[in-house]
């Protein structure tokens, strides 16, 4: 049993448009709206991968019954406390030219005070219910304003205590803080590695790669497998996937596919590789799942699917 803990739960809008012109009014009959984050796409595909999963997170506000009647249709179990802050709304709006995912990212509002006491005695509970079984912690994304930059290091530090395997998909304080405990698999994206151990390399929010600053993510991965004995992924969207585990560095190819909706392919990646790694495979058979699982989320226009 998975326990995918995500701390700031989004209400996605995804649009299609044949384009869009920036400053004129555009329209489409083509919008859905679903569930999301990156902790529930986690648990979707998971749950379509056919494995037991568990979502912890906050909800509050008027759009909570709405965001539970769309976790129930896409039969999601999810566990959840009070937060008092509205759900927030994403957009992604899919073109049909290249580069034709745009998102627009609403931070949340903060949670209320007492949320972060709510939701910890919450994991509590569920880590002791031996009969849920849970083998393994996988949290993911940025947490909602009014958490403290303890509560995710606490929750890797409680899960490893009680002998679960540990993925984390976050960066910043939350994943630095966290490495102490030693996680399993750390996997974020490329981008979230560097602008957390070489934030030099960022400029005007992209990231440059050359030669040296590749040798510097590499070495910044090894150092990190070696010192916290963990295994570190790194995926870069259609690009080559660069993995270390102990002293040895790799690079994974994947056959790039012309994505109809990347967002997601990054979670839907995770979960290809925790129910792989459950399964019993071992790294590399893993990381080929969760290559299979991120190509299969960028043909689907729902985010985190893959079917
Ligand atoms: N166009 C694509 N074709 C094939 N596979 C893809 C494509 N885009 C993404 N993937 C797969 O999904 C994985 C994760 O993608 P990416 O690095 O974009 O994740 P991410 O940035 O963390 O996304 P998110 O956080 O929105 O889920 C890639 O390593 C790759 O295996
Ligand atoms: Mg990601």
């Amino acid at each position: 049993m998975f326990l995918s803990v995500c701390l700031n739960p989004t209400l996605q809008k995804t649009l299609s448009f044949p384009s869009i012109i920036p400053g004129t009014v555009n329209r489409t009959a083509s919008h859905r709206l679903d569930v999301s984050g990156k902790g529930i796409n986690v648990t979707r595909v998971l749950t379509q991968l056919g494995k037991k999963a568990i979502h912890l997170t906050q909800l509050g506000g008027v759009m909570r019954p709405l965001f539970l009647s769309l976790c129930e249709q896409d039969k999601l179990s999810v566990e959840w406390v009070e937060s008092e802050s509205q759900i927030r709304f994403c957009y992604t709006m899919l073109t049909e030219c290249d580069d034709g995912v745009t998102e627009l990212v609403e931070e949340a509002e903060p949670v209320s005070a007492g949320t972060e006491e709510r939701l910890l005695e919450r994991f509590n509970s569920l880590l002791g219910d031996g009969s849920l079984g849970l083998k393994w912690l996988i949290v993911s994304g940025t947490k909602a304003a009014g958490f403290s930059d303890k509560v995710i290091p606490f929750m890797v530090q409680k899960a490893k205590e009680k002998g679960l395997k540990v993925i984390l998909d976050i960066r910043g304080k939350d994943l630095t803080e966290s490495l102490q405990y030693r996680p399993d698999v750390v996997k974020p994206n490329l981008f979230e590695f560097a602008s957390t151990f070489a934030p030099e390399l960022i400029k005007d929010n992209d990231l440059a790669i050359n030669s040296v600053a590749k040798e510097q993510i590499k070495s910044a991965m090894l150092e990190m497998a070696k010192k916290h004995d963990c295994r570190v992924i790194l995926t870069n969207g259609s690009r080559k996937i660069l993995a270390a585990d102990g002293d040895n560095y790799f690079e994974a190819d994947i056959n790039p596919v012309k994505a109809v909706n990347s967002i997601g392919c990054g979670d839907a990646f995770t979960a290809g590789l925790a129910a792989a790694l459950e399964d019993g495979a071992n790294f590399n058979e893993a990381i080929a799942e969760g290559i299979r699982c991120g190509a299969l989320n960028a043909g689907f226009v729902k985010p985190g699917v893959i079917r």
